[in-house]
């Protein structure tokens, strides 16, 4: 990593699939920023344990996101890629954090709410705390810019909250983060349900498309996916349905609104959703390819997980010395 570039951080949950969504809307982007940027791209696998997980599931879905993170192109010798759980800083100063941050000021996060609701019978404490460990990961690594969705900017306004109060006590023991909102990331809806966000939680798998799903179980999804009254093909807020499959489009093949449009002018919605289905597919086949050749190659597999996280934890290291010490811990005699 050169010191001229500016650190940026993501994440992402190990939770089920790698969704469309999570591909056009994030991971694509990040094949883009890794070249500006000094980025750390983590697998936040400690995150998903605030609901609860089938212990193998969740090794096998880790292993398999960090794969994907590969297959769409995030370069390991350029970025460090790694799983939070291997670093355990991430839990040390989500403790401390945790010291800094109020009962109110977690109280008004919506996604807690949101969440609490959905699993009403497991509404643990990290549930509650989960904001303070995503300040954790950002702050450790002195992150200047993080990509994130709309749903994530209140967690990293809260994440500036906890880190001015505590370099207002400390002096500059933090670099102040900032989101970094894409112009480019498509907002992709559930594909029955064009009214709402595509979730990897979504208990209709037809809502879904995931990255490693099968390409002629995609241009099935495609071709049953709603669509609005009238004939017509144009991006409009009053067709919920084709705008969706409009951005997906144009998201896939690179082209403009304007020339979808022209482009579909004569056609119908079977054709024009068989179409988008097809440009999807196109997209992600040579992903899907590469995904199958790293499941065959595991030694490689391991030596990326074994440096991104000595990597890390090098960095992160590096800030938690400075964090004991301005705490009050006692030094540690080695
Ligand atoms: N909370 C984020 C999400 O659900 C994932 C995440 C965890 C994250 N830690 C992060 C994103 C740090 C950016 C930076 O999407």
């Amino acid at each position: 990593m050169t010191d001229e570039k500016k650190v940026l951080f993501s994440g992402m949950q190990p939770s089920g699939y790698v969704t469309l969504g999570n591909y056009l809307g994030a991971l694509n982007n990040w094949t883009t920023l890794q070249y500006d940027y000094n980025s750390i791209f983590c697998i936040v696998d400690m995150h998903a344990l605030t609901v609860r997980q089938d212990p193998a599931k969740l090794r096998k879905a880790a292993r398999d996101v960090l794969m994907q993170y590969l297959a769409v192109g995030l370069d390991p010798e350029k970025n460090i890629i790694y799983f939070q759980s291997h670093v355990p800083q991430h839990a040390e100063l989500s403790w401390i954090l945790n010291c800094y941050t109020y009962m109110g000021e977690l109280n008004r996060m919506t996604q807690f709410k949101e969440k609490s609701q959905k699993h009403a019978d497991n509404i643990n404490a990290g549930l509650f705390t989960y904001p303070v460990l995503m300040a954790a990961d950002i702050l450790l690594y002195q992150t200047e810019l993080v990509p994130v969705g709309e749903d994530q900017i209140q967690h990293l306004e809260i994440t500036r909250d906890i880190a001015t109060r505590f370099n207002g006590i400390y002096g500059d023991v933090f670099t102040m983060p900032e989101a970094y909102i894409g112009k480019t990331g498509a907002r992709v809806m559930a594909l029955q349900d064009p009214t709402k966000k595509m979730s990897k939680s979504d208990e209709n798998a037809n809502n879904t498309i995931a990255i490693l799903d099968d390409p002629k179980q995609i241009i099935n999804k495609f071709k049953r996916a709603v669509t609005d009254s009238g004939n017509e093909i144009i991006y409009s807020d009053d067709k919920p349905g084709i705008k969706n499959l409009l951005s997906i489009y144009c998201a896939v093949t690179g082209k403009t609104i304007k020339e979808a449009e022209k482009e579909f002018e004569n056609s119908g919605y079977g054709d024009f959703k068989i179409a988008v289905g097809e440009a999807v597919v196109a997209k992600i086949e040579p992903i899907q390819k590469k995904f199958e050749e790293y499941q065959k190659n595991k030694d490689y597999i391991d030596e990326i997980i074994k440096t991104g996280a000595e990597k890390a934890e090098r960095i992160a290291e590096k800030t938690m010395r400075k964090v004991r010490r301005k705490i009050g811990y006692p030094d540690k005699i080695r």
